[in-house]
C-alpha cells in the first residue's frame, strides 16, 4: 500500500489512538455534568501545567494567540508601546502584539540557532536610546522550533534596560536551558496547544504561565470579559476561555509529556549522528538547552531540491517559516525590505523541516536518513 511507504510530516491519528477510550471517558463525563466551561477539568489542568512548567501560576485560554495578547495585555503593554521581537517566528508573535494596540519592531536572530540574541538586542536597545526615541516597553524571545534563546543574557538586559520578557513558548513545551523549563524564565510565558505541538489539545487551546499571580489574575479576568464577578466587568475584556473538555484531553497527554520529549530527542540525535560532515545542517541546539525538538530543521542551499527529492520517495517536509515576517504582504505598509535582517533571510531560503514525533518508528527515520544521505551525495 502507498500509504506505508510514505513517512507523514506528523501522524495525529496514531499520536492519538492509545487515548481513544479515556477520551470517550471524558466526552460521557462533560456530558451527564454539563461543565463544559471552567469548573475543576481547568483548574486541575492549570495547577498541573504549572507544577510542570516550574511556574507559580497558569492560566488556560483559547489559543497560543491568546495567550500572547493577554499576556501583553496583563503586563501593562498597549498603545503608545514599541514590542521587540525576531522577524523568523509565525505570525502570531506580532499579531498579538498589534492586537494590544502596540507597535513592533524586529531584531535580527543568530545565524545558526536562528534565535533571539542578547548581543544584537542590546545594540538595538542602543540606538533606540540615542534616537531619543521611548524605550522598548516589551521584549518577545522565541524558542523557535523547542530551542531556548540565552534567556539570561535576555533577563540581565530587561533589568538593566527596564523592559518587559514575555517568552513566546508555544513551541517549547518541556524545553530547558539552566535547568529551567521554558514557561519559568521571564515576566510570563505563552504557550499553544494547537494539535501538532509537542501537547496539543484536540482542537484550540492555550495557556500563559508566570510568576506573578496577578499577572495570572489579570489574564483569568481579561479571558472572560474582564468579569470576575457574573456581570461584573472590570474593565473590558474578550472571550477566550479554555474548554473544560480541552483542559481534561491536556490532563491526560501532559501524563506522557516527558516520554514524548525523550523520543523526540532520541529520533533528533540519530538524525544529527547521521547528517555530520554531510552539509546538511541541523539548527544549532545552543550548549546548555534541552530542546523540546517540536521540529527538526536543517540548513541547505539545495532545500527545494531535497524537498522534491524527498517528496519523490514519499517523505513529507515542511517549511518553517519560508517568509520573514518584515517581508509579508500585510506588512507591506511598513517599508520592510529583503537585506533588513540577513540572518533570518538566509535562514529561510535554506530551511527544511524532516518529520519528527513521538510515533515516528525506527523505520521510517531510517528512510528519512537514507534519503537526505542519497540525495547529500549526488549533491
Ligand atoms: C511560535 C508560535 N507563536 C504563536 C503561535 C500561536 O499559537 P496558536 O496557533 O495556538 O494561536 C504558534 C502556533 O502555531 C507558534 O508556533
Amino acid at each position: 500500500m502507498i500509504h506505508e511507504q510514505v513517512v507523514p510530516f506528523l501522524d495525529l491519528p496514531r499520536h492519538h489512538l492509545e487515548f481513544a477510550p479515556a477520551f470517550a471517558e471524558i466526552l460521557s463525563r462533560a456530558l451527564a455534568t454539563g461543565q463544559f466551561i471552567g469548573g475543576p477539568e481547568v483548574a486541575g489542568f492549570e495547577a498541573e501545567f504549572a507544577d510542570y512548567v516550574g511556574a507559580a501560576q497558569c492560566a488556560g485560554v483559547g489559543s497560543g494567540t491568546d495567550a500572547l495578547r493577554l499576556a501583553l495585555a496583563a503586563l501593562g503593554v498597549g498603545p503608545g508601546d514599541t514590542v521587540l521581537t525576531v522577524p523568523n517566528t509565525f505570525i502570531a508573535t506580532v499579531e498579538a502584539v498589534s492586537q494590544v494596540g502596540a507597535a513592533f519592531e524586529f531584531v535580527d536572530v543568530d545565524p545558526l540557532s536562528v534565535l533571539m540574541d542578547p548581543g544584537q538586542v542590546e545594540d538595538q536597545l542602543k540606538a533606540q536610546t540615542k534616537t531619543g526615541k521611548k524605550p522598548f516597553k516589551a521584549v518577545i524571545p522565541v524558542h523557535l522550533y523547542g530551542n531556548i534563546p540565552d534567556m539570561e543574557g535576555l533577563r540581565e538586559l530587561s533589568r538593566r534596560y527596564g523592559f518587559i520578557l514575555v517568552e513566546d513558548a508555544c513551541q517549547a513545551h518541556g524545553a530547558a536551558r539552566g535547568g529551567k523549563r521554558a514557561g519559568s524564565l521571564a515576566d510570563a510565558a505563552a504557550f499553544s496547544f494547537y494539535p501538532g505541538k509537542n501537547l496539543g489539545a484536540l482542537g484550540e487551546a492555550g495557556a500563559v504561565t508566570s510568576t506573578s499571580a496577578e499577572v495570572i489574575a489579570t489574564v483569568k479576568c481579561l479571558r472572560d470579559h474582564g468579569q470576575k464577578q457574573k456581570y461584573i466587568h472590570r474593565f473590558e475584556g474578550t472571550n477566550a476561555r479554555l474548554d473544560a473538555i480541552q483542559a481534561a484531553f491536556l490532563r491526560l497527554k501532559l501524563a506522557r509529556l516527558e516520554t514524548w520529549n525523550v523520543r523526540r530527542r532520541a529520533v533528533a540525535a540519530r538524525y544529527d549522528a547521521a547528517f555530520a560532515g554531510t552539509g546538511v545542517l541541523p539548527v544549532l541546539v545552543p550548549e546548555g538547552a534541552t530542546p523540546s525538538r517540536h521540529l527538526y530543521v536543517v540548513h541547505l542551499n539545495e532545500r527545494d531540491a531535497l524537498a522534491a527529492f524527498l517528496g519523490e520517495r514519499g517523505v513529507r517536509t515542511g517549511l518553517h517559516y519560508p517568509i520573514p515576517l518584515h517581508l509579508q504582504p500585510c506588512y507591506a505598509h511598513r517599508g520592510g525590505k529583503p537585506g533588513d535582517f540577513p540572518n533570518a533571510e538566509h535562514s529561510a531560503a535554506r530551511l527544511l523541516s524532516l518529520p519528527i514525533s513521538p510515533e515516528i518508528t525506527d523505520e521510517q527515520t531510517d528512510k528519512v536518513i537514507a534519503a537526505v544521505l542519497e540525495f547529500a551525495g549526488r549533491a
